[in-house]
This record gives C-alpha cells, structure tokens and sequence, in this order.
C-alpha cells in the first residue's frame, strides 16, 4: 500500500485526536481548512457509531456546511445557541503564546467569530505551524470590502506591510470570501506586537477583519511524524 503523504498523515492524527475530545451535548464550533476537515469527518464517525449523541455544530464557512452535511453533524446558528462549548479549528502559525495567524482558506471572519465565543477553543496543526514569532512564514490575511482595497492597500503599505491581493484559483479573479469580500495578504518582516497590530489594521475603514487571533486559543494539539509514525501531542 502507498504510504500517506506525511503532512496529511499529521493533519490526519490531529484531527483524530481533536474528534477524540468532543463528548455528548456539545455546542461545536466547526473551523474550516483540511486539519479541521480530518476532526469533522472523525467526530461524524462517532455520531455514527452511536458513541456522540445531541451534538450540534456552528460552521465557520460554506466548507464547514457542507463537511457538517456529509459526515451527519446537525447544524445551528448563533441566533439558536448562547453557548458554544468548544470549537475546533486550524490555524497557519502558532506562536509560543499561542497566538494565531490564521485565514489560509479566507474564512477568518467567520471563524474569528465562532472560536472567540467558544469556551474552549482548540487549535489542530501539524508541526509546521509552530513559529517562534507570528508573520515568520504566513502573510497576514485581511479581509476587505471590494470598494475599499486600493485605500486599505495603501494604508497597510504604510504600516510596513508587503501587500498582495488574494487571487483564486480555478477561479479567474480575486477570492471572494463567504461574505462576498476580497482578501488582502499583507507579509510583514516579523510582528512584534500582535495585539495591538490586530486593534490596528481592523481601526482602518473598510476592514471587516485580519486573521490575527490573539489570546484566544486554549490548547494547541500538534501532529508530529518520526520515523513513518504519527504523534500528537498537546501544548
Ligand atoms: C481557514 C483557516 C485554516 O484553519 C488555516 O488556513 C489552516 O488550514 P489547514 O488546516 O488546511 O492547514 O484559517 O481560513
């Protein structure tokens, strides 16, 4: 047999072990990306199996509805539930404080929303993530009204960022978010200060939200493969 891809092979373990830590009569805030996919997929496994009763998923994005309706997790919305118990969710770098950089897929808005509100939030990455300080490797995504990109692009140029606007692929033209926005990715050298560059850059007008997630996640669950093995430890 072929031997997984070991990246999806960690993606896989995470979400296995995340899928692990739901029990009955959670509220679930269901993140979006592939790591979140794998606990998607592995939390409806349990629901089939009889062993997760009266679970009930708030999907960050169209991707997370429509994983929810394939693997059987009933959904709701915030207008039905004051409570969300738990949220899953991926992340595109994690710093040692567990702060986030996130937006891969552009649904940070949604999802900034839904882990923010959870009581517990835990965040599922493979090793690549972890970054001694945030804007290392990933641009910061921003997400921003169509009309507002080129002012948002210059106010960002200003703040010391590299600004790229998000382009689709098998899609000609920019991404367009579940919202009907576009996404800015903005790289930075390093961000030294991700709170208040966070306050900052959602204080310029047209900004609906940046994918700095800061003192929000609870746990961080890492995969790891050594040796052709997958691990998953928790941070
Ligand atoms: C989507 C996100 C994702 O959670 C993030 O991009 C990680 O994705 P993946 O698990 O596919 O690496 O923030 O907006």
């Amino acid at each position: 047999m072929a031997e997984m891809d070991p990246v999806k092979l960690m993606k896989q373990e995470v979400g296995r072990a995340a899928a692990a830590r739901v029990e009955s009569g959670t509220v679930l805030g269901l993140g979006t990306g592939s790591t979140t996919a794998f606990a998607v997929q592995f939390i409806g496994d349990r629901i089939a199996a009889g062993e997760l009763t009266d679970i009930k998923g708030v999907p960050t994005s169209f991707q997370a509805s429509v994983l929810a309706k394939k693997y059987g997790i009933p959904l709701t919305t915030l207008d039905e539930v004051d409570t969300i118990h738990l949220a899953i969710d991926g992340a595109d770098e994690v710093d040692p404080q567990f702060n986030l950089i996130k937006g891969g897929g552009a649904a940070h808005t949604r999802e900034k929303i839904v882990d923010g509100l959870a009581e517990k939030f835990i965040v599922v990455v493979d090793s690549s993530k972890l970054v001694d300080q945030l804007g290392s490797t990933f641009a910061l995504p921003v997400e921003v009204l169509p009309m507002a990109i080129a002012p948002v692009t210059r106010a960002l140029t200003a703040l010391g960022g590299t600004v790229d606007l998000r382009m689709g692929i098998k899609k000609d033209g920019p991404v367009i978010t579940d919202q009907g926005n576009m996404v800015l990715d903005v790289k930075f050298e390093a961000i030294a200060a991700p709170a208040e560059l966070e306050a900052t850059i959602n204080n310029i007008p047209g900004v609906l939200e940046n994918g700095l997630f800061v003192g929000l996640a609870t746990e961080v669950l890492v995969g790891e493969v050594k040796d052709g093995q997958a691990t998953v430890r928790s941070l």
